[in-house]
């Protein structure tokens, strides 16, 4: 059996934590599945124990598949140990970094018809020079606003990596309903 591992991104910041999460699993003896959520098509979910969902916020949202996905799959969601992520800048603020204080992944959780057995949240990157001129425009806005990085020559990564290895250990010992 192995763990599904389901990722929604737009610049690859949550697909590398994904990534990363499915190679700390392994270390710890876990066998894992890491897949695109827009693109997973029919789920085996015969073949999984575990089942992680991992989402990035753009302008105050999830992706609209997001919730699409979880509504369609919520029996099976319920039925087996499972964890959420959200990746997002504010959580660079280390007190905006936790299910109760990051407002985009407390409201999610509310409205979800899936309730993860564990939830983390996650700062994600910043990466002007990829963004196109608009993106760049609004982000530097909001980071001059917020007190962050406003240099557009700038590629910063929030991360927290020691913090996402801790939640693929809490992964690991996620035990059947
Ligand atoms: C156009 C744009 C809008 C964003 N809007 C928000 C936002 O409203 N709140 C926030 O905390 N982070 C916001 N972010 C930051 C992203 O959540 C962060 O860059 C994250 O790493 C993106 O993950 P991804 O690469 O997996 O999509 C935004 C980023 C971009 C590029």
């Amino acid at each position: 059996m192995r763990t599904l591992i389901l990722f929604s991104t737009r610049d690859g910041q949550t697909r590398e934590i994904a990534s990363y999460i499915a190679s700390e699993l392994k270390e710890l003896g876990v066998e894992s599945d890491v897949v695109n959520l827009h693109r997973s098509g029919v789920i085996a979910w015969g073949n999984y124990e575990r089942v992680v969902i991992g989402a990035s916020i753009r302008y105050g949202h999830f992706h609209s598949s997001v919730a699409a996905f979880v509504k369609k799959h919520q029996q099976a969601l319920n039925k087996i140990p499972s964890a959420f992520f959200s990746v997002n800048l504010v959580a660079r603020k280390p007190e905006k970094r936790s299910p109760q204080t990051n407002s985009y992944t407390r409201k999610f959780l509310l409205t979800s018809p899936w309730q993860p057995n564990h939830c983390a949240v996650f700062a994600g990157a910043l990466r002007y020079p990829r963004y196109r001129w608009y993106d760049r425009v609004m982000i530097r806005l909001i980071m001059k606003m917020t007190g962050g990085e406003t240099d557009i020559s700038k590629e910063v990564v929030y991360t927290d990596w020691p913090q996402v290895a801790r939640f693929a250990q809490e992964i690991a010992h996620l035990n059947s309903k």
